[in-house]
């Protein structure tokens, strides 16, 4: 078991950012990435929608024979990982806005978090922000038009750059020092962001804290695998791939990237 894949899905390349940071903690494990970008964006869907696309994800990777599920999406994450972890015999690892370190570190007492509709409205979001952020002023924005934007390639465009104005100059407005990105999508944006707010203000994503939870779980679980040969790693798409390769430049390990209707 501990020689099978890591799993790995979201709505589309969003995710990519997360495995990038798994296959950097983690480089002798196999990964299976599914880019659910037909279906994307989730953010706008319902619940029971998500948990419709989180559960055929789930059950395709289970088919690949993966050890353990990283959900790689916030909004999925957030609707539908409870009933993924009640219903599957398997490990999953969820990833969930960065809220509490921002909360912790501010100095100016107000933090931004730029996320989907169907994050910013899900209860575990709501449970989360209301225990770390008594007497801070948090600055809830929804991304809507992003993800769309960043799945078709746009990272740094005229209207990447006109809707991230709008979005971000109300923080700057309210004076904050922390910015919250609260989707999967977005670190893609981090240099387009820093035009507009600058380098004052501390952008936090959750990668990082997801790879290493994902090495603690399979440590827990005796799934790590040992062998010390090069990894091989498996991406999809279900719509083109263009964009999922233009992700993954500049990235130099053995890939292959294929479109699979799923
Ligand atoms: N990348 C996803 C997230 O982290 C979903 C974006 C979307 O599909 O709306 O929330």
């Amino acid at each position: 078991m501990s020689k099978q894949a890591i799993g790995v899905f979201d709505s589309g390349v969003g995710g990519v950012s997360i495995w990038k940071e798994i296959t950097a903690l983690l480089p002798f494990e196999d990964t299976v990435y599914l880019a659910d970008s037909k279906n994307a964006p989730y953010g706008q869907k319902s619940k029971e929608k998500i948990l419709e696309y989180c559960i055929k994800n789930t059950e395709l990777l289970i088919e690949k024979g993966c050890k353990i599920v990283v959900v790689a999406c916030n909004t999925a994450t957030t609707n539908a990982i409870a009933f993924l972890r009640e219903n599957y015999n398997i490990p999953f690892i969820g990833i969930e806005p960065a809220i509490k370190p921002a909360a912790l570190q501010t100095r100016t007492n107000a933090i931004g978090i730029l996320a989907t509709r169907g994050t910013l409205s899900s209860e575990l979001f709501h449970t989360t922000s209301q225990k770390f952020t008594a007497g801070i002023e948090v600055i809830e924005q929804i991304g809507e038009g992003i993800v769309p934007l960043i799945e078709a390639g746009q990272i740094d465009s005229p209207e990447m750059i006109a809707l991230l104005k709008q979005y971000l100059n109300p923080m700057l407005d309210a004076n904050i020092d922390h910015l919250v990105l609260g989707c999967s999508h977005y670190p893609f944006l981090i240099p387009t962001i820093k035009k507009i707010i600058g380098d004052t203000i501390t952008i936090i994503d959750s990668g990082e804290a997801v790879a290493k939870q994902t090495d603690a779980i399979l440590k827990e679980r005796n799934l790590l695998n040992n062998s010390t040969s090069i990894s091989h790693h498996k991406l999809y798409s279900n719509s083109q791939i263009e964009t999922l390769s233009l992700m993954l430049q500049e990235w130099n390990h053995q890939y292959t990237i294929k479109k699979l209707n799923f």
